[in-house]
């Protein structure tokens, strides 16, 4: 019995390329996607793309960092965040816009874009399997696929309205080329001053590297100039759980044990989240 690709992915496939010979474009072939020279790619059950094949990921986060992530975005604590990107990729995308999330962990903020504009469709790219299951359910017009940002992306030159990058690694080059000329590139990063409550009761926490502003500036500026950028910023209240799930779905969480959060005797009562969210337009 032939699986259906869901709508989603079906409706992207216009915009893929085959990952092994660049070939435009993919075709459905039972539970597969298939090249015209014959090269396939799984379709997981779970409803994504499995593109990134014989080649081992750099990085992505593994099932306990994505089950934490998913816990603490449902509390809705990280929606002011959702709402500025969503806002910024409304001010600057058109009606039926195509975004792609890069590094879109489970989703969240490709969904809240996709909400704000009733006609666009949105693609995920991830290394995180276990992401990727969240991604490619989060939204009916949102569709999934297992990508490295590291490597030339799957997609043909000039597709995306809008290219989401939300605390995720990037590619700034790759960035360039997806997007249209008239596309918008959106940045969200942490401040010095994000969690920093959190980070002061434990020193093994990842540090926010001071020089990381002026890095990303560097690395963006051949391709990209800077049009609009927001700060969020505000206190929110921390329950004990939230602040275990919080340090669990980042970085951090190699570094720190479950003995090390409860030795230090968390949570700080509030955190301050802090980040920046820029809109960039190709040069
Ligand atoms: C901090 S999480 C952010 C996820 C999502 N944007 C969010 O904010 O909820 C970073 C994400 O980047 C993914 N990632 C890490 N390395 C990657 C790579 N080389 N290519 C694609 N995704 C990667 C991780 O799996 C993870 O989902
Ligand atoms: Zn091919």
């Amino acid at each position: 019995m032939p699986v259906l690709l869901p709508p989603a992915l079906e409706q992207s496939l216009d915009l893929l390329c085959c990952p092994t010979c660049g070939t435009h474009r993919l075709h459905p072939d039972r539970s597969a996607l298939r090249c015209p020279t014959g090269h396939t790619f799984d379709v997981a059950r779970h409803g994504y793309a499995s593109l990134l094949t014989g080649n081992r990921a750099t990085s992505g986060d593994d099932a306990a960092m994505v089950r934490a992530r998913d816990r603490f975005l449902s509390t809705g604590m990280y929606a002011p965040i959702r709402q500025v990107v969503a806002r910024l990729a409304a001010d600057s995308a058109p009606e039926q816009a195509t975004v792609v999330d890069v590094g879109c962990g489970t989703g969240y903020y490709l969904a809240g874009v996709l909400d704000q504009l009733p006609g666009a469709r949105g693609l995920g790219l991830d290394t995180s399997v276990r992401a990727l299951r969240s991604a490619a359910r989060v939204h009916e017009r949102a569709a999934a696929a297992a990508w490295d940002v590291f490597r030339p992306f799957p997609l043909a030159g000039g597709v995306a309205d809008v290219v989401l990058d939300v605390f995720a690694p990037r590619n700034p080059a790759e960035f360039h080329r997806v997007l249209r000329s008239t596309g918008r590139l959106i940045v969200v990063r942490p401040t010095g001053r994000h969690l920093a409550e959190l980070r002061g009761q434990l020193p093994a926490m990842v540090t926010i590297d001071p020089a990381k502003e002026q890095r990303l500036h560097r690395a963006l500026d051949p391709f990209f100039e800077a049009t609009v950028t927001a700060r969020v910023e505000y206190p929110t209240p921390l329950a004990k759980l939230e602040a275990l799930d919080l340090v669990a779905m980042t970085p951090s969480a190699r570094h720190v044990s479950r003995a090390d959060l409860n030795d230090a005797g968390l949570p700080p009562d509030r955190v301050t989240v802090s980040v920046l969210a820029t809109t960039y337009q190709p040069r």
